[in-house]
């Protein structure tokens, strides 16, 4: 049976956006066309996202990876295949760079990289890598080094004009320092905690126990590099032997055989279990008054509905981070870190399980989205509203890493419950007086909420399909 033109037209109309695509042989649109019932696998099982018959006026999340979809540049009926080169595991990476939600707009600069996609330096024992304003643009305030020591192997003992932050990510490590009055500090470290020293503080790393040890460093400061350190051998291997003589009160053939060159990652001697055998023994030496570590994941998490949270700065709980502000952060599959954004400084990320997306919105309009899995870092610049969406089966573990000393953040949810009722409704609900009731009446009892999770029972907050409709 043929439908009059007419009744195609208006079924055109209704469908929208798809009166422009080519039909698909018995495709769910076809058929509307040709008048036919829709197929009820449709209405019982929607098309897959990523092909010429999904819809989803609602943008919702997909999980690539887990659900091993290959995403594909189709959108509500709009869009085409791929005919030329194609990236596949790439694109599974990046579902929302290659369908973005309909809502995304402008042109945002780029705020992801993989630290995959970072030069590795290989050395004896060891390697690190970096990402700096150099690889992502929009890493201006903190640069971040992943470095990894082998059992006894030392990072050496060096300095920066940058103060350095540390997370440890697995395994342990002996840091050591002495402080501006002289004082020496030595820690062993585990995953979960953290260190911090201060521009030109002078200090060493030695990876400890089987597998030695992996971390995070961050800089404050994006044009940072790692290559670029103060290194004890580099300094002496560049001063007249004649100098060191007289600067340590020895001959100079002493120093015949300190390296000619910088030794940076080496492997070293296994040092005692006990850090007070290491200890210096000195008629001066003295124990630093200042705390340069920090147990992070030792503290116990602020519970929020949809995960836990651990903020670690400079003004609670770690006075010595004086430029350097954290939160570790877990959302719970189906959470949502939810709308919020940080009035002080850019946040720079680390995902380190799970995987995520990111709308990040810049005013005039702008907004887009970003897909992150463990080992890629994120940026958000100061003051953009932003998510983190939960979209796969398990948690989200990450860092939120600021240049401040102080963690700060508004919440999207908290503010409008603590804003005249009427001005609320004024700006949003104007045109739809009974959404704006049950609006209000959800806010009206609002709290920040870091890591939220919907009640499992409210049908209103399942995307659902328009399939259901048809
Ligand atoms: C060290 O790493 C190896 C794999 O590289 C692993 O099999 C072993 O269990 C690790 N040992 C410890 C103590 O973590
Ligand atoms: C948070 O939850 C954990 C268990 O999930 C519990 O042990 C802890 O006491 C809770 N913390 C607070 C502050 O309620």
């Amino acid at each position: 049976m043929r439908l009059p033109a007419t009744t195609i037209l208006v079924l055109a109309a209704i469908l929208g956006d798809l009166a422009v695509a080519v039909p698909i042989q018995d495709s769910p649109r076809q058929r509307l066309l040709d008048g036919k019932p829709l197929p009820a696998k449709y209405r019982k099982n929607p098309p897959p996202p990523y092909t010429p018959e999904h819809r989803d006026p609602y943008d919702s999340a997909v999980d690539a990876i887990g659900e091993k979809l290959d995403p594909l540049p189709y959108r509500n009926g709009d869009g085409a295949s791929v005919l030329g080169p194609w990236n596949r595991e790439r694109a599974r990476q990046n579902p929302d760079i290659v369908r973005p939600p309909s809502t995304d707009h402008g042109d945002m600069l780029n705020l992801r990289w993989s630290f995959a996609d970072s030069h590795i330096r290989i050395e004896e024992g060891g390697w690190t890598r970096q990402t700096t304003v150099r690889e992502l643009p929009a890493s201006v305030e903190l640069a971040g080094v992943n470095m990894r020591l082998d059992e006894g192997v030392i990072r050496e003992l060096h300095w920066h004009k940058e103060a350095e932050w540390g997370y440890v990510l697995a395994g342990h490590v002996r840091v050591t320092a002495i402080d501006y009055e002289g004082g020496t500090f030595m820690d062993d470290l585990a995953k979960g905690d953290l260190w911090y020293f201060p521009p030109g503080v002078p200090h060493s790393l030695q990876g400890l126990g089987a597998n030695g040890t992996e971390f995070l460093l961050i800089f404050d400061s994006g044009d940072f590099s790692e290559e670029s350190t103060f290194l004890l051998t580099d300094w002496l291997a560049h001063t007249p032997r004649s100098v060191l003589s007289k600067n340590f009160h020895l001959p100079p053939e002493i120093f015949a055989h300190v390296p000619a060159a910088e030794r940076y990652i080496f492997q070293g001697s296994r040092p005692s279990d006990s850090l007070r055998d290491e200890f210096p023994a000195g008629r001066h030496v003295k124990k630093s008054r200042q705390q340069f570590t920090h147990r992070l994941l030792a503290q116990p998490p602020k519970n929020t509905t949809g995960g836990r949270v651990r903020v670690v700065d400079s003004a609670t709980n770690f006075p010595v981070s004086k430029t350097v502000a954290a939160a570790h952060v877990v959302i719970e599959p189906g959470a949502l870190r939810e709308m919020h954004w940080h009035p002080n400084a850019d946040e720079w990320s680390l995902f380190l399980r799970g995987r995520a997306r990111v709308t990040v919105f810049g005013a005039e309009g702008s907004a887009r989205t970003f897909d992150y899995q463990p080992g890629d870092v994120g940026i958000v610049p100061k003051n953009m509203g932003h998510f983190v969406e939960n979209v796969g089966d398990e948690e989200v573990e990450m860092l939120e890493i600021f240049r401040a000393s102080e963690f700060r953040d508004f919440s999207l949810f908290q503010w409008l419950g603590e804003t005249p009722r009427r001005m609320v409704a004024d700006t949003l609900f104007q045109g739809d007086k009974e959404a704006g009731e049950r609006f209000l009446k959800e806010i009206k009892d609002a709290k920040k909420d870091e890591v939220t999770m919907p009640p499992a029972d409210d049908d209103d907050k399942d995307p659902g399909s328009m399939w259901d409709d048809l």
